[in-house]
Order: C-alpha cells, then structure tokens, then sequence
C-alpha cells in the first residue's frame, strides 16, 4: 500500500483518497469542521490546513505576505508557505505533510478559529451541543488568544423552526454546508440552501420548503457546533451526564449500529446516536430509528400480571409453571419474536420444543412499514432472520395459530414479544380456547388475553445478537438494567424451566451464546472497538 508522511508517521492511503481521509482511517484527527468522511468534499472552513514539503526536486509553493513587525511598528514583507486544506488535497506517495508540527499550520487554525468566533453568540451555558462542540473543542485546542473585535457582533435569526423535528440557530452556524449536502447527497431532498455572503451568510429552506423527511435528525447529527438541534433532545439533558453503549438498532431489519446514550443515575436512555459501519449504515440512521429510544420508557409491562392482575414476577412464573405442566407436546406451540435477540428466541426454543417436546413454532413481530432506497427497511423487526434461523425452517406466521387454535390443534401457547404482524389485541383476545404464557417487553396484542404475562427485558437491558436482512450477526451491549420487576427473556425462560424441574442451567447471557453456538465454540465479539461517540 502506497503511504506518505504526515507528522513524521507513515500514514497508507487507498487511491481517491485525501490526506485527512487516510489520516481518519488510522485514527488520525486533522482539525476540521465542513468535511464528513460520507459527504462531498466543499473545503469551506479552511480549518484542515496543512503544509506540504515540496516534491523532490521541486522548489516550495510560498506565498508573499506582509506582517505586522512589533519592534518597526509596520508591516514587513515576508514569505510564507502556501498551505492546503488537508480534505481536499489528495494523497500523494512521497508526500511529507505536515500538521501539528507545523507552525505555519497552527497559527493558520488558531485565525480560523478567531475568525469562526468574531461573531458567535456566548451561548454554551444553554446550548445542547456544549460538551460535545467543535467551536468549544478547538478553541481549547487550537485557539490563541480572545477575539480582537471590538464591534458590535452580527445578529441573525434564531430559534428558527425548520421542520417538525429541527430548530436552526443562524448566529451559531459557520456555514460549514454539512447540512446541505446531507439531504442534497445523502436523502436526495434539496430542501436546504444557503444564502449571503461573509459574515451575513445562513441556511435557509428552499423557497416554499421544510426540512421534513425521513433523515432529519442527520442534519443535527452531522452539525458540528450548536447550530442545528432536535425538537426532541432540546434542554433534555446535558452531555457530559450521559454515558454511551454500542447498540443496534431494532426499528427494522437493516439493524443500524447505534451509540445508546444514557444518564447513570436515572437509568435512562437520551437518544441514539449513528455508530459508523460501513457494511450496514455508513454513517447514518433515520428518525424512525433515533427516536425508536422511547419504546424503551414507554408502554413497557414493569410487573407480572396473572388474569390481568399484578403480582410477584416468582407468583406468575409458578402459575405459568402449573399451566404448562403435562400439557401434551403436540398442542403445545412456541411463538418466537422477530422483535428480539437471538439469545431470548433460543432460550425459549430450547424450553418449549427441546425440553417440553412442542413441534409447533410459529413466529410474530412488528407489522411493515415504509421503506426507502437509503436505510429503511418496511420490515420493521430486528431479528426476522436470526428468527428463521434458530427454528431451522421458515416458522408458521401467527396468522396461522388462529387457525390450529380453531381446529383444535394447539390447546397452551407460550409467546414472546409483543406485536402480531398487525393481527389486534381485540382479535387475541377472541382467539378462542387456548391457555397462554406471555413473556413481553411492551403491552400488545400477544399480552392481551394472557393468562399469564412475564415482564420482558428490552434490546437494551440485556447483551442480545440480532440478524440483520443481509445475515449479518450483530451484538448489542447491555446499556441499562431492567425496568421495573422485568428480567432478560432469557432469564425469565430460565426461570420457568427451573419452576417446571427442567434445568437450563443459563445464569449470564454467556451461558446462553455458548449453548447457542454449540457449548464449547468461543462467545461471539463484541462490536467494533471504535472509541465512544469519536466525532468525525
Ligand atoms: S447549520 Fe450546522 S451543519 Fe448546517 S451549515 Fe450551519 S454549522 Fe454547518
Ligand atoms: S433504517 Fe432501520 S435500523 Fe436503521 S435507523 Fe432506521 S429503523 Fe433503525
Ligand atoms: S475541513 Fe473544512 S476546509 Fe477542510
């Protein structure tokens, strides 16, 4: 692989790439603020400036100036090299570049700086950005001294309502143009523009326009600075209170990677943010998906219920006990769940067919939805595909237990999740006369009518594997604990079996991934070890 130099550093580059994208791939941060590794490149901000060594042979590219010279009170004449925005140069073998070790570089970046400041509001003490800002961070960094401006600074519009999800403040915006080329380039929705020049220039909608599609909170997420915010993470919370775990998203079967961020001390989840993987997301997610974080504080079954009333979470699993205890195997059915991980569907495939001998498996989720040619796909489950996979041949649609139940062929269900493919709460609760143990997160139509229900863990209260649409095996981590009485569905399983004297013998999800892949086979990774919510 061909390489050049940057700060001394062999830094490999593939063709087509630029200095700062090689750089990036290594883990390498040259300052920046327009360029985004998924966006064209507009070289804007003049913040990525680097120096170049000359080719070999070849006389430097200097630029003449004057500056200001202390002891004569006057500007002088000197020379100075011509620096280039690292985003757009190309990657050159040979190439010695040169960017903290650069005088001329740093000086450049702190005049970007001042200049980037001359006219921002001081807002950091109510903006959501702060703790997480490029302006806050590079001036830190890169910044020299305090603004020289003595006027009056340039005010612009604020609080400006873009859409139903974002809010546009002029005054901290630096025209860095993210947002434009993310939904000219990325949704193909050219609904963002800019206007004016200099110090007068801001983003407006198109004429007769709004930013409403299905990738607006991209626009926030790609926002270096404070400039562009979600309606629905404004003033919620403040940054640096939140921690962050490697999820998944569960809002389809595209399973985009996703940072959960959440407050410790409440365990409570803020938002989700974009995790970049290149074979699935890139380095996006939809709203449907970044919002899909308040399923998990809303709707949720928090205790076990027996004939609709509450009671201790051991109390129903000894009732569920008692229900399916002799039930005769072949009116026995399993409903495993497209909504959750692989490790929830095993553990109760292993009970229900493995240990209690049913043969009837039938599976349920969440209903289809819109889908797009960016991200979304309109089957909007998780784990669809690790589903099939773990019942060895397609599963039954629930659509079809109405039609056994009828026919007399299942007479005890034990179900999880919480969605049927559409099919009502009302028509469950008229399925007719069947005994049913429901392990769910949500209340829904396969908890309507139970005899029992179980509180269900979500996707981010234990560790769980889903199956994307392309068959890729990805693992979430564990981001908070359980509401309520609610336990991992694995847990619960685990539970029932050791009230029905069938030993699981599952006490950490571990457990559960090593029976899954066949007892000895080595847990599966954990996902990509990229630092926490590193910007790019
Ligand atoms: S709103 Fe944000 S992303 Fe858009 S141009 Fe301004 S600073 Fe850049
Ligand atoms: S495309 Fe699907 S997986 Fe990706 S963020 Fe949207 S809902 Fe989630
Ligand atoms: S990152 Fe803005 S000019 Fe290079």
């Amino acid at each position: 692989m061909p390489t050049f130099k940057l700060d001394g550093l062999d830094v490999p580059f593939e063709a087509g790439d630029t200095i700062i994208k090689a750089a990036h791939r290594v883990g390498i941060d040259i300052p920046h603020y327009c360029w985004h590794p998924g966006l064209s490149v507009a070289a804007n901000c003049r913040m990525c400036l680097v120096e170049i060594g000359p080719p070999p042979g070849r006389k430097p590219l200097m630029l003449d100036v004057f500056e200001w010279d202390r002891d004569r009170q006057d500007y002088v004449q000197q020379r100075k090299p011509k620096l280039q925005p690292a985003c757009q140069q190309a990657a050159v073998e040979g190439l010695d570049v040169r960017s903290q070790t650069s005088d001329h570089a740093k000086r450049a970046r702190a005049a970007v700086q001042e200049l980037l400041l001359l006219n921002h509001p001081v807002d950091c003490p109510i903006c959501d950005q702060a703790g997480e800002c490029r302006l806050q961070d590079y001036w830190l960094e890169h910044g020299t001294r305090k603004k020289r401006m003595l006027d009056e600074r340039v005010r612009k519009p604020k609080a400006v309502v873009f859409g139903p999800t974002i809010v546009y403040d002029a005054e901290r915006c630096i025209v860095c143009t993210r947002c434009v080329r993310f939904v000219e380039e990325v949704v193909k929705d050219p609904c963002l523009a800019k206007r004016e020049r200099g110090n007068l220039s801001e983003i407006v909608l198109s004429p007769g326009r709004k930013l409403d599609n299905a990738y607006t909170l991209m626009t926030e997420y790609v926002c270096p600075v404070g400039a562009l915010t979600a309606q629905d993470f404004r003033f919620k919370a403040r940054v640096w209170f939140l921690r962050s775990a490697r999820s998944v998203c569960v809002g389809c079967a595209t399973g985009c990677n996703d940072f959960a961020d959440y407050d410790p001390r409440n365990q409570t989840v803020y938002r989700y943010r974009p995790r970049e993987n290149m074979q699935v997301n890139r380095y996006w997610m939809c709203d449907e998906g970044m919002l899909d974080y308040q399923r998990i504080h809303q709707g949720r079954v928090e205790t076990a219920l027996v004939g609709n009333k509450p009671v201790a979470r051991e109390k129903a699993i000894q009732k569920a006990a008692k229900l399916l205890d002799g039930v005769k195997p072949e009116t026995l059915a399993v409903v495993l769940s497209a909504e959750h991980s692989n490790e929830d569907n095993y553990a109760l495939l292993t009970l229900v067919q493995g240990k209690l001998g049913a043969s009837q498996v039938f599976i349920a989720g969440r209903p289809d939805g819109e889908g797009d040619d960016v991200l979304r796909d309109k089957d909007k489950n998780p784990n669809r595909a690790g589903v099939v996979g773990l019942a060895g041949a397609a599963p039954h649609s629930v659509g079809d237990l109405f039609k056994a139940v009828a026919a007399g062929k299942v007479t005890h269900v034990v179900s999880l999740g919480s969605e049927a493919f559409g099919i009502s709460a009302d028509d469950f609760k008229a399925i007719g006369k069947v005994t049913r143990v429901a392990l769910a997160t949500h209340s829904g139509p396969l908890t309507a009518g139970a005899d029992v229900v179980l509180p269900a863990g979500s996707w981010v209260e234990s560790e769980g594997t889903f199956v994307n649409k392309k068959g890729l095996h990805q693992q979430a981590e564990r981001v908070i604990s359980a509401v309520g009485d609610a336990r991992p569905a694995w847990k619960l399983v685990s539970e029932l079996a050791a009230a029905l004297g069938k030993s699981l013998d599952f006490k950490r999800v571990r457990d559960v991934q090593r029976a899954m892949l066949g007892g000895d086979a080595p847990v599966p990774t954990r996902p990509s070890e990229k630092p926490l919510g590193a910007p790019v």
